[in-house]
């Protein structure tokens, strides 16, 4: 505790008044909020540990204040210090930044480095090779589906497989500024394809291997992709995938809605999966169209290895990615070359405070940003050396994580709060036949996590002396926005604490003014980080829609956030999961982490259902763990507990068993779902982003045991 109020000190003396001139200003607020409380709040914070201080890249609080004084003071030097570390053919002629963020004073827009001149994939694989001598290291350890199956790729090895695959991508047609869609599996020909795209200046659209031909195919008439890479098929735990047949039906649907823009389709044998004997592996169906179709082997074995990078402008589009949208269509959020590579490089060094001898391993899957940014992109940009693992987390049993971390030694571990949850009900056991002892750093992402999740993490899994960075961000924002630092931030369980270097985060109220010191509502951002979003693809109206016009001179993110009395941010859950109780604004997250504290809950999903007296009220989902029923005295339980946790006007209306939540594949909780349900609305609409469908019909058979 010392240590931290000695740098707290240290870091208030380095503020002079005089640095704020802006009136308001929230970076002001931010800062003394961050320096004034902390010490007040000593029960509920879980500080660094010393020895992982000692070579931090960011060591201590006043470090982390220092250096975001100086990202928002003056973010052109900040910036530049960062390019430094990358090759550029051509300097950049204007500023770090450009931006305006105002829809009444025109167009948005966001530009990083006008005039410069690179190559992402020569600066992930070339630099390192070439000038770095990392040609050697190990850049991944792939871990299949199947625990028998692993290879070791390193950098050098990559580098000549991009190459090649870059050259059959050109012969294929592609050219700069062309999309290519990915449609594979965690393996890591899928890494080398987003590579190769990036090396000739295409741009890839990956799309998670688990989504639908429908889903597939409207990504590819969105994109007018006109190349595909697949793969034969894909074990998921214990159930086949057959890729190329679900590809070929997004082709077919394409063409039937009268935009076929593929006209070639490379397919990576899955050389695991054909290792696979027996039966299930007569089941794999390949169809083929031989003018379209052609192996990945095939092809890569007569390609060169010779490759001359393209060299982009800094603000070429890198990739597509689609993410849901409010309206039922996806949105192709566009990320850019070198704003990008910049973010990407940054917060993968000093979140999860990457040193040369780590091995990280991200769980995520490629198919979503995380896997994007967090996996392929800043891992590399780094030199690091990263697990890319096909499986799921209980497969072939529910020790499989431990089983990887103690069989990589891996020091930097990050998954997502449905994950851990899922993982919990399976108590210690499953850990204890492991050595976790190599785990340095604890990392979690995709929803907020609840407080229970957030010290079983910590205290299982960390054997309590690993940081958890809770880091909150999206598919739009590129990287990590509001994140602790593991050395440097005394953490609060289920709280994404602070901003990162670059970012102005503020809350604002119903009519968009500022809200400051304790307070809640919507959280945006006020300025832009190299990393944010450019546009969506083909649709820049869309994009200044929904992120600017609600409230001019703002990014909104959708999501609420409070602001406790000593800075710290806690992610509310989505502004469209925010209730108004008698007046009370609720967040449902809030809610769901009470009602998870009871020792029969394993996870809970909270809606809102009209209520005549009180305009909304709350209607929860539980499910329980496995030996507990669903009674009265637990219902009677649950209710007091979410009564002491937040007060009487958070008692639940209404509680329902709920043996399983419906969750997109990516273990979101779709609780639009639950909303209707809750409200007895039968007309779903369309369910084909659910992993279970099937989940739904049960809810429904539930629902009129619903205690009320
Ligand atoms: C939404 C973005 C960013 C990669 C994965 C999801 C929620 C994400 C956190 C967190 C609370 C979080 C937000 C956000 N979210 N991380 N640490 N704490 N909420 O990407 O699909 O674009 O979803 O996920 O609601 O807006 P995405």
């Amino acid at each position: 505790m010392l240590n931290c109020v000695a740098s707290l000190q240290e870091a208030l003396f380095s503020l002079h008044p005089a640095g704020f001139t802006r009136k308001d200003s929230t970076l002001k607020t931010q800062l003394v909020c961050l320096i004034m409380v902390v010490p007040e709040s000593q029960g509920e914070l879980y500080h660094p540990p010393p020895d992982l201080q000692r070579d931090a890249h960011v060591p201590d609080f006043s470090s982390y204040v220092g250096m975001y004084k100086k990202s928002l003071e003056n973010p052109e030097a900040f910036w530049k210090e960062v390019a430094d570390e990358f090759f550029w053919k051509k300097p950049a002629t204007g500023p770090m930044l450009q931006y305006n963020f105002d829809v009444t004073k025109g167009n948005i827009f966001v530009k990083c480095m006008e005039g410069a001149k690179t190559n992402m994939c020569y600066n992930v694989l070339d630099r390192h090779v070439r000038e770095g001598n990392l040609g050697e290291k190990v850049a991944y350890y792939w871990e299949g589906n199947s625990p028998e199956h692993h290879t070791t790729i390193t950098y050098g090895q990559m580098l000549s497989s991009v190459c090649r695959c870059a050259n059959v991508l050109k012969r294929m047609g592609v050219r700069k500024g062309d999309r290519v869609s990915i449609y594979l599996p965690m393996i890591p020909e899928l890494v080398y394809t987003m590579l190769a795209c990036a090396r000739i200046g295409a741009v890839h659209s990956v799309v998670f291997a688990g989504f639908s031909s429908d889903s597939l195919c409207e990504r590819i008439m969105d994109a007018q992709s006109s190349v595909l890479v697949t793969a034969d098929g894909v074990y998921r735990g214990d159930k086949l995938i057959n890729l190329k047949q679900i590809s070929d039906e997004a082709l077919e649907k394409s063409r039937e809605k009268g935009s076929s823009s593929i006209s070639k389709c490379l397919v990576i044998k899955h050389q695991a999966l054909r290792m696979k004997t027996g039966a299930s592996c007569n089941k794999l169906q390949t169809p083929w169209d031989s003018e379209r179709d052609e192996w990945w082997d095939e092809a890569m074995s007569d390609s060169s290895e010779d490759c001359e990078p393209e060299w982009l402008d800094a603000e070429d589009p890198l990739f597509i990615l689609y993410t849901s949208g409010s309206t039922g269509k996806p949105k192709g959020v566009v990320h850019t070359v070198a704003g990008y590579l910049l973010y990407t490089f940054l917060t993968f060094k000093c979140v999860f405070d990457y040193h040369h001898d780590d091995v990280y391993w991200c769980t995520a899957d490629i198919g979503w940003i995380t896997g994007h940014s967090y996996i392929t992109y800043g891992p590399l940009a780094n030199g690091a050396t990263s697990v890319l693992f096909e499986g799921i987390p209980v497969h072939p049993h529910v020790g499989r994580f431990w089983e990887i971390i103690e069989k990589y030694k891996v020091t930097k571990f990050y998954t997502a709060p449905t994950a851990i949850r899922l993982l919990m009900k399976y108590g210690q056991e499953p850990l204890q036949k492991y050595d976790l002892s190599s785990l340095r750093i604890l990392g979690t992402v995709g929803e907020p996590i609840n407080p229970e999740a957030w010290l079983w993490y910590y205290k299982t899994v960390g054997q309590s002396r690993c940081p958890v960075v809770d880091t909150f961000w999206q598919t739009e924002t590129g990287g990590h926005v509001l994140t602790p630092l593991p050395a440097a931030t005394p953490l609060k369980p289920g709280s994404a604490t602070f901003p990162f270097f670059g970012v102005e985060p503020t809350i604002l109220n119903e009519h968009g003014e500022e809200v400051e010191g304790e307070a809640e509502g919507y959280l945006v951002f006020r300025k832009p980080w190299p990393g944010i979003m450019r546009t969506v693809y083909e649709n820049h109206e869309r994009f200044e829609n929904t992120y600017f016009k609600k409230f001019p001179g703002f990014y909104v993110t959708g999501d609420g956030a409070r602001r406790d009395k000593d800075g710290y941010f806690w992610i509310t859950g989505r502004i469209d999961d925010m209730l108004n109780v008698s007046g009370h604004l609720l967040s449902t997250a809030e809610v769901e982490a009470a009602l998870t504290l009871h020792s029969a809950v394993s996870e809970a999903a909270v809606v809102s259902r009209p209520h005549q007296v009180k305009g909304e009220c709350l209607y929860c989902f539980v499910t329980l763990k496995d030996s507990w029923e669903f009674d009265k005295k637990t219902v009677a339980e649950l209710k007091t507990l979410v009564r002491e946790k937040i007060g009487p006007i958070a008692t639940p209306d209404f509680i329902q068993n709920a043996p399983a939540l419906p969750k997109t594949r990516s273990g979101k909780i779709m609780r639009r779902i639950l909303r209707q349900i809750a409200r007895n609305e039968k007309d779903l609409g369309d369910l084909s982003t659910l992993a279970d469908p099937k989940v739904v019909e049960v809810l429904f058979s539930q629902r009129s045991k619903a205690a009320a």
